[in-house]
């Protein structure tokens, strides 16, 4: 079930820094403030069918604000974001009770893709989740057609843990997916 060739969290994080160092001239990541929520809510809703309040964007931002993390662009503003929940719950990968990273929604605005920014903004939440919350897991649930997002998680150490059948509105199956951190 583990991903046999699992990247450290560092190495993820180094990698990610060292993607953003060479678009550096027109992106940047940072850890979420409440002045950019109502980009935030935008991106959520041109990119998902998963939508949230802007108030439900706030709390998570009050809560676990460390691992809410924004990417920049110098002219566009806000282009993309990661929003996470820690949870207290039994390990994928271990029997133990511990602190799991929720990975609740990331989305990077489409003509602003392909550039490791959702990389980034995955690397940075899992450096804080692990750092500033001390959480040992991370997961996430993803739709099975959604090509792109499986490929970006698997590039980032998560393995395909089970189905969740109609886990979405629409019906269509979610793959949970974890990894330890
Ligand atoms: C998933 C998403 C966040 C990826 O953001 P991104 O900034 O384009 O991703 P990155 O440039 O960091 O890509 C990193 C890796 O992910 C994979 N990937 C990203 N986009 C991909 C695509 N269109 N097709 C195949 N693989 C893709 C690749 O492995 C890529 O590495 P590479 O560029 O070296 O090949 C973005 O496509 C998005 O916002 N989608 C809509 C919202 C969404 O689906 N969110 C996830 C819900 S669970």
């Amino acid at each position: 079930m583990l991903n046999a060739s699992l990247p450290k969290v560092d190495e993820v994080y180094v990698d990610a820094q060292r993607a953003l160092e060479s678009i550096a001239d027109a992106y940047s990541v940072r850890r979420a403030e409440h002045r950019d929520i109502l980009g935030v809510v935008r991106i959520n809703r041109l990119c998902l069918p998963e939508n949230y309040s802007a108030g439900f964007f706030e709390d998570l931002l009050n809560a676990y604000g460390k691992a809410f993390h924004v990417a920049i662009h110098r002219e566009d503003g806000v282009v993309g974001y990661v929003m996470c929940r820690v949870e207290v719950k039994k390990g994928f990968f271990s029997e133990e009770k511990l602190k799991s990273l929720h990975i609740v929604s990331i989305a990077v605005m489409p003509r602003h893709r392909r550039r490791k920014l959702g990389y980034a903004l995955m690397a940075y939440a899992m450096n804080s989740g692990r750092r500033d919350y001390d959480c040992r897991e991370s997961y996430l649930e993803v739709r099975v057609s959604n090509e792109p997002a499986i490929n970006l998680y698997k590039k980032l150490g998560y393995s395909i843990i089970t189905v969740i059948p109609q886990y979405y509105l629409d019906g269509e199956d979610a793959y949970l997916m974890a990894r330890p951190i």
